[in-house]
This record gives structure tokens, C-alpha cells and sequence, in this order.
């Protein structure tokens, strides 16, 4: 099947980034969000990213700069913003990327399947949760995916593909074709906790917290040492602050609850502190690091 109508589900630090390269790679988007500031507020960041990555092909020589504009003109305009979840009836596709809650993901894809037609494939961004349980709730698991971008979206060229045992080989493969289309290199992963990355990643993130936290080292040389001596563009702890504190808690939250005989998923005690204080990382300006806006300041 042929995806040319997509909708997304959340405007926020995901769902604004997913919006933007589908759009970009030319899918007609209609963005639904309950918030009229968090839509304005996603749509003004969706305008800011696509000038800076406008900015950067001028100055590699990629875009003159009257073809730049034009493209971020275009772009913007595939993308609508709604209030109402019927103006994503007749999408090819539609992606959440709401809130790490699974009631209300599931009731979300409740009402999605009272409104969508019986063709729409369904996709969760979740981080954390199993797609099996969404795909159950939405009524329809055969066409139910699992797509998991990075964030940030504009920037990280993967997205894994997840697959429930009940998912159709006709959803995967346009699932697969779509996300190949946005710019992303799809992997293909079964629905396990955290996929490949999250599972890897999170519990990198928990043993860098676990080292601070028993005073092993400061955060600051945690990183330097796994920026310098593995490579990683970012270290583990400004990672953390960088996807957010809070999301990384509720992340290991859900697992440490569903999986408690699982030895590497444990909360550090300074994770759960800083998330008590509001104190969520780059998006509330403080965490582990100061942050001003995508930059940390220290
Ligand atoms: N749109 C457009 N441009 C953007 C942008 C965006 N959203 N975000 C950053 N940029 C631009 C910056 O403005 C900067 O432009 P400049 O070169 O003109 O100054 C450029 O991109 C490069 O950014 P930075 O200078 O800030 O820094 P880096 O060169 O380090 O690149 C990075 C940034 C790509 C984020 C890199 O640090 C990186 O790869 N970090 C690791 C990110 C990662 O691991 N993400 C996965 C997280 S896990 C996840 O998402 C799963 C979830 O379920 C929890």
C-alpha cells in the first residue's frame, strides 16, 4: 500500500521533529494536538529547525539560497495543525507521540479506531512500552507498528521498525518503506523491552548515574571519558538530560515494574531526586548540567 496522508499524534520535543521530515520527504501532514500553545509552540520549532537545516545546505553548497526557501516554504505548507482527531480519518498512517502513559495511548487508539478507516496503519513512538499491548487496545493488530525515532528527529538517522507477531507483512513493508522515505535507516527489532537502542542505552545511562551517585566520578569527567574513549558524540549523562530526566525516569519505571527480575534495569537514587525537584534535564534548564535552550552551560 501507498502512505500520502499522515497524521501525528503530539506536537511535543517527538512528535514536532516526526511531523517535520515527513513533511519534508513530501507526505501531506496533519499534526493533532490538544494544547493550542504546545501546537504553536511545535510548529514554531518545526519553522526554526527547518531555516537552520536550510542555513547549513546553503553553506555546504547543497541549495542555492532561493531554492532553500522554497523547499522550507513547501514544506511548512504539508504540514496542518488540528484540535480534532476527525481530521485524521482518512490518513495512510498515524503516529503518536504523546505522553509515556499507556492509558492513554490506549485510549487514544481506541477513539483513533472509531474514527480512522479500516486501511490506516497505526504506529506507536513509544520509548518504553510493549506495541503487543497498544495493538490489542487499538482493535486492529494487524495493522499496528511500533516506529521509534531519535531524538533529535531531524538529525538522528535511525527509526527501528518494531513488529508484534500480529502485524501484517503489508504493514511492515510500507511501515518500513515510509520511515526509509523520512531519511532514516529502518532496523528491524520484535517487540522487546526498549527495542536495540533503548535497551543498550538506558542501562549505559543508569551505571554513569550509579558511578555519580557512589561518588566515582563527576559527571562532567563520565562523559569526557565516554566521549573520548568509546566515540560517542555525547556522554551518558548529558544524554540523560538531553532526552529528559523525567522521561528516562517513567522509562525505567514501566520496566523495573513489569521486569523486576531484570538486574539492569534499576533507578539511581539521584534520578528519582532530580525529577522530585523539577529538575528534568535541557527542557526545564536544569539537571545534571545548567542548560540554556539545546546548549549546556557550565
Ligand atoms: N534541527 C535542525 N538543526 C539542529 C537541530 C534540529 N532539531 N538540533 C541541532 N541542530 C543543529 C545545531 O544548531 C548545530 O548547528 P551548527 O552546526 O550550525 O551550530 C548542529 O545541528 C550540530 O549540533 P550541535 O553543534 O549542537 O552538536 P553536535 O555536532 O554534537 O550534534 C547531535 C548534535 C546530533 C544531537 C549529537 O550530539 C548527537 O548525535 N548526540 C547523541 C544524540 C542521541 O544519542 N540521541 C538518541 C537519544 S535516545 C532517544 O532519542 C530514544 C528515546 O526513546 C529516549
Amino acid at each position: 500500500m501507498d502512505i500520502e496522508k499522515v497524521g501525528v499524534i503530539g506536537c511535543g520535543l517527538m512528535g514536532h521533529g516526526i511531523a517535520q521530515v515527513a513533511a519534508a520527504a513530501g507526505y501531506s501532514v496533519v499534526v493533532f494536538e490538544t494544547d493550542a500553545g504546545a501546537l504553536e509552540h511545535g510548529m514554531d520549532r518545526i519553522g526554526a529547525s527547518l531555516e537552520k537545516l536550510a542555513e547549513k545546505a546553503v553553506k555546504k553548497g547543497k541549495q542555492t539560497e532561493a531554492a532553500a526557501a522554497e523547499s522550507v516554504q513547501r514544506t511548512k505548507e504539508r504540514i496542518s495543525g488540528t484540535h480534532e482527531l476527525s481530521d485524521l480519518a482518512d490518513c495512510d498512517l498515524v503516529i503518536e507521540a504523546i505522553v509515556e502513559d499507556l492509558n492513554a495511548k490506549n485510549l487514544l487508539f481506541v477513539d483513533l479506531d472509531g474514527i480512522c478507516e479500516s486501511k490506516t496503519i497505526f504506529a506507536s513512538n513509544t520509548s518504553s512500552f510493549p506495541i503487543e499491548l497498544m495493538a490489542e487496545a487499538s482493535r486492529r493488530p494487524d495493522r499496528f507498528v511500533g516506529l521509534h525515532f531519535f531524538n533529535p528527529v531531524q538529525l538522528m538517522p535511525l527509526a527501528e521498525v518494531v513488529r508484534t507477531d500480529a502485524a501484517s507483512d503489508e504493514v511492515i513493508q510500507a511501515s518500513t518503506a515510509f520511515v526509509t522515505r523520512c531519511g532514516k535507516t529502518p532496523v528491524a527489532c520484535g517487540d522487546t523491552p526498549g527495542f536495540v537502542v533503548n535497551r543498550l542505552l538506558v542501562p549505559l545511562m543508569v551505571q554513569a548515574l550509579l558511578m555519580v551517585d557512589r561518588g566515582d566520578a563527576t559527571p562532567a569527567d563520565v562523559d569526557t571519558a565516554m566521549q573520548l574513549g568509546c566515540g560517542h558524540p555525547m556522554g551518558p549523562i548529558t544524554l540523560a538530560d538531553y532526552v529528559g530526566l523525567d522521561t528516562t525516569l517513567s522509562i525505567l519505571e514501566g520496566w523495573c515494574e513489569r521486569y523486576p527480575d531484570e538486574p539492569a534495569f534499576v533507578i539511581p537514587g539521584s534520578l528519582r531526586t532530580h525529577v522530585a525537584a523539577g529538575r528534568f534535564g535541557r527542557k526545564s534548564g536544569q539537571g545534571y548540567y545548567a542548560w540554556d535552550g539545546d546548549r549546556r552551560v557550565d
